[in-house]
């Protein structure tokens, strides 16, 4: 042993003092700080609930409930002076506040565990971030709409396999990303229901002695209600893994959408302009302008992805109830809290500042024979079966491909030496114009389809975020 403290919490059980370097090892103080106002929060509740079931007097609450409120201030004017000795956010408060009103201060903690306290911390903090989370996403889908209204006949070519498929239109492409985000904002909402639970009165593990009344301390704080068992109240962070879950989503979402952004800035699509805002030079290349927020983006998804997985391992053996394992949830929780908001914020910011290069989507729609399904279609229309037309076209393209030109540009005798069934109608269909405006059914990638959507799109918006 190097060194001793002496202000040991419960310092009359131990014989010794704290080792300095165990003291420093097990404090949270540094990060679980953050969740200080939250602390707060969740002590006035708790005070106010006792004073109301006769277990603290009216005198005691209004102490603790006003030093807490200077605690709230200092900590905001950055006066509070956070001490290590007094292991985390917790303890700080406590003593601080026992340190400004004296006995009454010591009295706050009845009933109560920092087990059920930190487990109530992280959800009140978390249900308070996942509503900045879901106003960034909310933006980012407001600035994909407004683009998209801008490109609903804009024709670009769509892919698989990151070969060219089939004409779309710009506009359908971005209401894809519209509705990953979409699905996203409802798996926020929904594991908002299991965050906003009420751990409080679990105290340590098994309830407390107290007459204490959990549904007032859950009405006060905004809980759906109080939690069901105390055991699993203190060492259940499924929420928190939930939560770290939809984050690793939306980040995939995210981190897909950046792929797109980087190809299509590049000189072999050049089928975008990104903001000069959001892109770098290189220091040594001078003709570069890299996208580099798009790239970061994609790197950050898989920190947060690492984030899931760490808490999924940090639970996975751990017996009931509490364990100090779980003090290891706050900073990859933090971390994806904050990756999270900066990401949807710099995408939404970014995205109305995207510029389509109309012409070179448009051209390179056409260097793909993208209309070759279109061609097939038009045959089986005529009474051709679709495994025969898929053959006729693939002579067709091979024409194509050898004389170097597109679907639209052969002659009507050239296209009718594979298939008698040719006429000159034809040409209606194998324009890219003609095949999005034939996709016209919900979900399609027609114009006006695409219109309709966008329309759909902002009133969900609308309902969902009043
Ligand atoms: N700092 C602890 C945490 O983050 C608070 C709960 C500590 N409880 C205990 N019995 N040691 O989980």
């Amino acid at each position: 042993m190097t060194s001793v403290n002496s202000d040991k919490l419960s310092s009359a059980r131990f014989a010794q003092a704290t080792d300095a370097f165990v003291e420093e090892f097990t404090a949270s103080v540094d990060f679980d700080r953050r969740m200080a106002q939250q602390d707060i929060q969740g002590s006035v509740a708790h005070a106010t609930m006792l004073a109301s079931c006769g277990i603290l007097t009216e005198q005691e609450r209004d102490a603790i409930v006003a030093g807490l409120a200077q605690i709230s201030e200092d900590i905001v004017n950055g006066e509070f002076v956070w001490s290590v000795k007094q292991e985390d956010v917790h303890m700080n408060i406590e003593a601080r506040l026992t340190d400004m009103i004296g006995v009454a201060g010591k009295k706050l903690h009845t009933g109560r565990s920092r087990n059920d306290q930190v487990a109530t911390d992280i959800r009140l903090y978390l249900r308070g971030e996942i509503v900045h989370i879901a106003a960034q996403a909310t933006r980012l889908q407001v600035a994909i709409l407004d683009l998209a209204e801008q490109h609903v006949d804009t024709i670009m070519p769509g892919f698989t396999h990151l070969q060219v498929a089939q004409p779309i239109t710009f506009g359908h492409h971005l209401m894809a990303w519209f509705e990953m985000l979409s699905r996203d904002q409802e798996r926020l909402r929904d594991c908002c229901k299991r965050i906003n639970v009420m751990p409080l009165g679990a105290a340590a593990l098994a309830g407390t002695s107290y007459p204490i009344d959990r549904d007032l301390t859950a009405h006060l704080l905004g809980f759906s209600g109080p939690s069901a068992n105390s055991l699993d109240s203190v060492s259940d962070r499924d929420f928190a893994i939930e939560f770290a879950a939809v984050a690793s989503l939306i980040m995939m979402h995210l981190s897909r959408f950046s792929e797109e952004l980087v190809l299509w800035s590049s000189a072999q699509f050049d089928f975008i302009d990104m903001p000069d805002a959001f892109c770098t030079g290189s220091s040594i290349m001078p003709q570069k302008k890299n996208p580099d927020v798009p790239e970061l983006v994609r790197g950050k998804s898989g920190r947060v992805t690492g984030h899931l997985v760490s808490l999924l391992m940090l639970m996975k053996s751990q017996p009931l109830a509490y364990n100090k394992d779980n003090q290891e949830d706050k900073e990859p929780l933090f971390d994806t809290v904050d990756t999270l908001v900066n990401c949807l914020r710099a995408y939404a910011d970014m995205v109305p500042h995207i510029s389509a290069k109309k012409d070179n989507m448009y051209s390179a729609a056409k260097r793909g024979f993208a209309t070759a399904t279109d061609l097939a279609d038009y045959l089986v229309r005529k009474g051709m079966a679709f495994r025969d037309a898929h053959e006729v076209v693939g002579s067709a393209v091979r024409l194509g491909l050898e004389s170097g030109r597109d679907l639209s540009e052969l002659a009507l005798p050239e296209l009718q030496q594979f298939s008698v069934l040719v006429d000159a109608d034809v040409f209606n269909h194998l324009t890219l114009e003609g095949s999005v405006a034939a996709r016209k059914h919900v979900g399609g990638t027609a114009p006006e389809r695409v219109k309709d959507a966008i329309q759909v799109a902002r009133k969900r918006l609308a309902l969902s975020f009043p």
